[in-house]
């Protein structure tokens, strides 16, 4: 399989269908932060049809041991993931959790090297809150859309400032960008 084309086709059927997956530009941003972290146990709050999923996996996928949980609670989003992760021969790594994951998250008994959330922007104070005891110390936290929804993420600008939690903002998109936090 050539994973390139593999990707375009997923992201190509997914812009037709209104699908809000991550760019390539920062899916390729991303990867480079697995790498050089040598990241081999991911969390993603939200999978949607599993864009951003199979874009790790193909990072992670040849090291011996990785392994990625993902949740999301739309079922159609997440019957048509699993079936996009067999086509990518990724899904025997992955976890798939059709959940919701305010709900979820506090169960999981894991720590995680990489947590990625993307979506709920209202919520995202509390996902970084509620995902702070699964990351793994070094751990990166990264928050999507932070720019573009800024105004609805007042709240997660507030709760990183009172706690002098220390985070950059990485404008990666011409219009949009990332929240990283090292824990
Ligand atoms: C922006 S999309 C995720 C895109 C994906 N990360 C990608 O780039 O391919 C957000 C997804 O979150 C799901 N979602 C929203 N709130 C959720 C919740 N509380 N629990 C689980 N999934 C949720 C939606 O159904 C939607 O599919």
């Amino acid at each position: 399989m050539n994973e390139k084309n593999f990707l375009e086709e997923l992201k190509n059927h997914w812009i037709k269908n209104d699908i809000p997956n991550i760019t390539f530009t920062n899916a390729n941003f991303l990867r480079d932060l697995l790498k050089i972290k040598k990241v081999k146990k991911i969390l993603e709050i939200w999978t949607a049809n599993g864009f951003s999923t199979i874009n790790f996996a193909f990072e992670l996928k040849n090291m011996w041991w990785w392994n990625i949980t993902t949740i999301e609670f739309s079922p159609k989003s997440y019957w048509d993931a699993l079936n996009n992760f067999k086509e990518a021969w990724v899904i025997d790594y992955i976890n798939p959790l059709l959940w919701n994951a305010l709900d979820i998250i506090p169960l999981l008994k894991d720590k995680y090297d990489f947590v990625f959330i993307d979506g709920m922007k209202k919520r995202s104070k509390d996902f970084l809150e509620l995902v702070w005891n699964k990351t793994k110390i070094w751990g990166i936290i990264i928050i999507d859309d932070v720019i573009k929804f800024k105004h609805k993420m007042l709240s997660l600008y507030d709760y990183v400032e009172e706690n002098n939690i220390k985070y950059n903002i990485i404008p990666i998109d011409e219009d949009d960008g990332i929240m990283m936090i090292i824990k």
